[in-house]
């Protein structure tokens, strides 16, 4: 709590000009006026740039690089949720190496190290402020597309749980209930086995040091993020959640995450809907289509949970807490039909690197049943 007041000492020694990529409404706040204010104080010149638009369409960024060119800033400061973060990495990228976004796409193609970052996440949250990713819209492609590179991740790191602390109780929920999901999913990936003598992929799957990141994180998440939800006033609550998330993204940074995002890219295309919510929404049936595959993992995450047994006692544990903080009890809730399941399993299929950490074999079929099942609402028809 307060770790804000540490901003002016985690950028000075990495330039004098610094440019400031956020959110339109955060900059408002007084928080942020007082962070601009202590730089300021400190003797770095501090630019702040708010034309962060929702989605992160990818001409909005290549403007924002522009806008920051003509300040030929030393380090890049992002403030405020995923979309900010996100947004700030990427200006970071496109300053260091220009060209366009397109060129970086997928894994591995950023070529070196970014200008440096400072990431001051104002939600618990999407771990951006740790990963090597960053998630843009490009109308070119039906699903949002990834940039994923080890020089993205930021330089510095500053968690304030105060700063979530005046989040709507939807932005709490949707942010909150998609970190649960990064551990869970971090934690029950495939390990994969990278070829030590060329560079492996950005995202290894489930592994040692991992393990216990994602555990802790699915332990603190799962204690608080109902509290966080109704109380949010509930300062262990808060605490809880930015530990939690911050833990879960060190956690999936790593290994990726798998098929409830996958399945999210085209749901949230189509219905327009929070990345969050569609993560959430789909954990529980993504996790029981696996069950068979994970037992002994679901049944850590159940103690995580604080609940003992079996796997589908995890699991059900999970779609409670998606009805406690309110997310939708299915795909037809937010307004899909029947019809577009195919389509959303064609797209999904398509996430390649999402699809190779999935603990189970991915075809069409398996997708459209999990989507079938939560379309319906109907997570009793994948337990049995
Ligand atoms: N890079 C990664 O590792 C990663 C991981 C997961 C998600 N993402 C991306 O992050 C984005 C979602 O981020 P998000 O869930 O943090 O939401 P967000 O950044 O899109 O913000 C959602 C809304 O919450 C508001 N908000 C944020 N903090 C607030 C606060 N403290 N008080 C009041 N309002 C606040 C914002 O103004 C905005 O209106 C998506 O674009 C997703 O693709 C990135
Ligand atoms: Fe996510």
């Amino acid at each position: 709590m307060g770790a804000r007041a540490a901003l002016p000492r985690i950028v000075s020694p990495l330039g004098r000009r610094a440019f400031v990529v956020v959110d339109p409404f955060l900059a408002t706040t007084p928080a942020f006026r007082e962070a601009v204010a202590a730089l300021e104080a400190s003797g770095i010149e501090t630019h702040v740039h708010t034309d962060v638009l929702p989605e992160l369409p990818v001409d909005s960024l290549q403007a924002s690089a522009e806008a920051a060119r003509a300040v030929r800033p030393d380090v890049v400061i992002g403030y405020g949720g995923g979309s900010a973060l996100d947004a700030s990495k990427l200006v970071a990228l496109l300053l260091a190496h220009g060209g366009a976004l397109p060129d970086y796409y997928g894994e591995n193609a950023v070529p070196g190290p970014v200008l440096p970052l400072v990431a001051v996440p104002t939600t618990a949250g999407t771990g951006s402020e740790v990963t090597p990713v960053a998630v843009v819209a490009d109308p070119a492609r039906a699903v949002k597309v990834g940039i994923s590179s080890p020089y993205l991740i930021p330089t510095a790191a500053l968690v304030d749980p105060e700063l979530s602390a005046a989040a709507p109780a939807g932005v709490t929920a949707h942010a909150g209930i998609d970190a649960l999901v990064h551990a869970v999913e971090s934690f029950t990936g495939r390990p994969l086995e990278p070829t030590w003598s060329t560079t492996p992929p950005v995202f290894v799957g489930r592994n040692l040091l991992t393990e216990p990141l994602s555990l802790e994180a699915i332990r603190l998440i799962g204690t608080s993020i109902e509290s966080a939800v109704t109380h949010p006033t509930d300062r262990t609550a808060r605490e809880d959640m930015a530990r939690g998330s911050l833990l879960a993204g060190m956690a999936f940074g790593p290994t990726g995450t798998h098929l409830s995002h996958a399945l999210q890219y085209p749901i949230g295309a189509l219905t327009h809907t929070p990345h969050g919510l569609g993560t959430g929404l789909m954990l529980p049936y993504v996790l029981a289509a696996c069950a068979a595959a994970i037992p002994e993992q679901l049944a850590l995450v159940g103690q995580a949970l604080g609940v003992d047994g079996s796997a589908q006692v995890a699991i059900r544990r999970i779609a409670d807490i998606d009805r406690a903080i309110g997310l939708p009890h299915s795909l037809q809730d937010i307004g899909l039909t029947r019809e577009q399941l195919p389509g959303i399993a064609e797209l999904a299929l398509g996430s390649a690197r999402l699809i190779a950490i999935t603990p189970v074999p991915v075809d069409a079929a398996l997708l459209e049943r999990i989507l079938e099942a939560a379309w319906s609402g109907d997570l009793a028809s994948l337990l049995d």
